[in-house]
């Protein structure tokens, strides 16, 4: 091991302690997530070299007026992502967060992802901020549907034309928030009160750029809280995070679970 790399190494170690020492002594634990988190999955990251907005633009697929204007590039976008997704299945930062909410450690999952993966790999008590992409509503009256739930997924996605609703037959769309929309009032509520409590927030995976989800660790840290970040790279909340451990997800995740069960 050359001495740099040995250097690097002990930091990781020494952060990795330091992490799981503040996972033991913290009683309101929250977590944040953001799309590295499912990248280990196969799931595309948003932004750096090789993310969604880099090969396309987000505003001709992720806002309303670009729905508008063209309803079928976004379905054909959203049928594409949709596909990708439920091909994926949840890895061991998604099974290390399940497994601290069932050792009564983490009192919550905020997500900005709509991917699911945390819900299959059993976290229950989850706040999906940008919604769900297995979820369609109805862009005229209130139907509301889970595709998984409602056993139309498959058909959903051999369909080449534009989803009608089945009650009342105008449009659907992804029950997901685009730029510019407003985010699901409860869950960014409930997302703030947990903030305003927790006194640790483990932030994985996110560019930590993107309001208002970005207040959460924010909040969380003016408010007396600590910030706990694991990201392959620096991020917006770096400058702010207590600890900062470079790593994929699951891989890191996985070596502080086996630190935190030897320790509790
Ligand atoms: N492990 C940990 N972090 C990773 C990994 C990994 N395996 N791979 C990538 N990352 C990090 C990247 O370094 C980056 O900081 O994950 C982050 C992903 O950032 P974005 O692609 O910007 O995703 P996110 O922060 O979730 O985006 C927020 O923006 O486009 C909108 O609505 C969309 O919810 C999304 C929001």
């Amino acid at each position: 091991m050359s001495g740099r790399i040995f250097k690097q190494y002990r930091v990781l170690k020494i952060m990795m302690n330091e992490a799981v020492k503040l996972l033991a002594r913290s009683r309101f634990v929250i977590a944040f997530t953001g799309a590295g988190v499912s990248a280990e999955s196969g799931v595309p990251t948003f932004r750096g070299s090789s993310g969604i907005w880099k090969r396309h633009r987000a505003e001709e697929l992720a806002t309303s007026e670009a729905f508008r204007k063209d309803p079928h590039l976004v379905w054909e976008f959203y049928r594409w992502r949709m596909d990708v997704i439920r091909k994926a299945k949840p890895n061991k930062a998604h099974y290390a967060l399940a497994d601290l909410e069932r050792m009564g450690v983490i009192r919550a999952v905020i997500t900005q992802n709509v991917d699911d993966l945390h819900r299959e790999a059993g976290t229950k008590n989850l706040i999906e901020l940008h919604g769900n992409i297995f979820r369609v509503r109805c862009t005229a009256c209130s139907h509301r549907e889970y595709l998984k739930e409602s056993g139309r997924l498959d058909e959903f996605l051999a369909e080449k034309y534009l989803p009608r609703c089945p009650d009342c037959g105008s449009l659907l769309r992804p029950d997901v928030v685009w730029f510019g929309e407003p985010l699901p009032r409860n869950a960014l509520e409930n997302a703030f009160v947990l903030a305003e409590r927790a006194d640790l927030v483990l932030v994985i995976g996110t560019s930590g750029v993107v309001y208002p989800a970005a207040y959460i660790p924010r909040i969380v840290k003016e408010t007396g809280g600590k910030i706990i970040e694991i990201n392959t790279e620096e991020s917006g909340i770096t400058p702010i995070a207590d600890v900062f451990i470079r790593g994929k997800a699951g891989e890191v995740m996985s070596e502080i679970m086996e630190e935190f069960r030897r320790l509790i």
